[in-house]
């Protein structure tokens, strides 16, 4: 497989081959490659609320299809596992529900909602049973506030994407927020997902496609900061515009900051506003068609609808239709790579970079 190639000097570098968006054995590779090292967000500790509460998903349904479980034990503690009976495979829980223990419907094996195996009917002859086999897989948890993530392999540490932005913004009250289902919806959007991705880490574009957005931003001021698996674009708000009130101890302490704009490799995005915290997560689908959750948080809700963080919908909608139209030039003969602006696009940059070094 042909490796891609990014040079760290932003001012020399092209951006990554086309062949990356548009083929589909790359697709593919980024499955293992990008997608089962990473940490994913899988949503919030609302959905298991009381002891005995079982969540049943799948991880990027149509892409990873990874069947996963989340769980309420007796002592609160919340237990992230794979949903597949260690038997044949049955999936274990069908549906949200409430239970003391976990029931394979298939031949009856028993589990704690630990995910440890307990019991299982007409095994008494098979040698060396039960193993820790025979356990639903565990999977690494991490929470921030209500926010869980989790990652199919442990090769990376949750700190190692998320300290950065938890740092930053050490000061939010993530504890306070409430998922809005009536505020959340999906786009499907008929665009790689890495181009939905790159579209998001620059503000270059703001002038040109989002005139709304545009009002309330001052984008002399907006600026990129890149860390290891994240980067952060700070959007400064014009004057008399909804800003944080920022504690002294915050480094941004002084700025009119409308809005932190974090971004995390390699699909998800965490928009914080005055009034909340907007989730974005893209979900691969086909190599040419993905879809965006945008999943709202609300902390504050006399703050909603006001700055940078009102209109949400609109600005998605100018997203996509450029992002559309990427995804059909891209297909062109004629173009196989383009430069960088070195002060406003180093996150583009630094995405590019990152797919690089997990491509390899
Ligand atoms: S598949 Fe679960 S008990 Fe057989
Ligand atoms: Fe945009």
């Amino acid at each position: 497989m042909p490796s891609f190639f990014i040079d760290a000097d932003i001012s020399k570098a092209k951006t990554i081959d086309t062949d990356f968006y548009t083929q589909q054995k790359f697709f593919e590779a980024a499955k293992e490659k990008i997608f089962a090292p990473s940490w994913q967000f899988i949503g919030d500790a609302g959905r298991i609320k009381e002891s005995g509460d079982a969540y049943p998903f799948i991880l990027l349904e149509n892409y990873l299809n990874e069947p996963l479980l989340l769980t309420k034990g007796k002592q609160q503690s919340i237990h992230c596992l794979s949903n597949v009976c260690t038997h044949r495979g049955n999936l274990v829980v069908y549906e949200p529900c409430k239970l003391n223990q976990l029931k394979c419907r298939y031949h009856g094996r028993l589990f704690g909602l630990d995910g440890k195996f307990i019991s299982m009917p007409e095994f008494k002859e098979v040698q060396d049973f039960p193993t820790k086999e025979d356990d639903l897989h565990q999977l690494p948890l991490f929470t921030w506030g209500n926010l869980l993530f989790t990652s199919l392999d442990k090769q990376y540490k949750a700190t190692d994407f998320l300290s950065e932005m938890i740092q930053r913004v050490e000061w939010f009250p993530v504890h306070d927020l409430q998922f809005r289902s009536e505020l959340s919806r999906d786009y499907p959007v008929e665009a790689n997902w890495a181009l939905y991705c790159e579209n998001y880490l620059e503000g270059f574009h703001i002038p040109f496609v989002h005139a709304g957005l545009n009002q309330v931003l001052d984008f002399g001021e907006y600026s990129t900061e890149v860390f290891r698996y994240s980067n952060l674009q700070l959007g400064i708000g014009k004057k008399g515009d909804v800003c944080f009130d920022l504690p002294s101890t915050s480094p941004d302490h002084g700025k009119e900051v409308a809005a932190y704009y974090f971004w995390v490799f390699p699909n998800m995005m965490f928009n914080f506003y005055p009034w909340g915290l907007s989730v974005n997560i893209v979900e691969p689908l086909e190599v040419s068609n993905c879809r965006v959750r945008f999943l709202t948080y609300v902390s504050d809700e006399s703050k909603l609808a006001k700055g940078a963080g009102s209109g949400l919908d609109v600005v998605e909608l100018e997203d996509e239709e450029v992002v559309q139209n990427v995804q059909k030039g891209i297909r062109s003969r004629f173009y196989k790579y383009g430069r960088y602006s070195v002060k406003r696009e180093q996150g583009t940059h630094h995405f590019h970079s990152l797919i690089a070094e997990f491509m390899q």
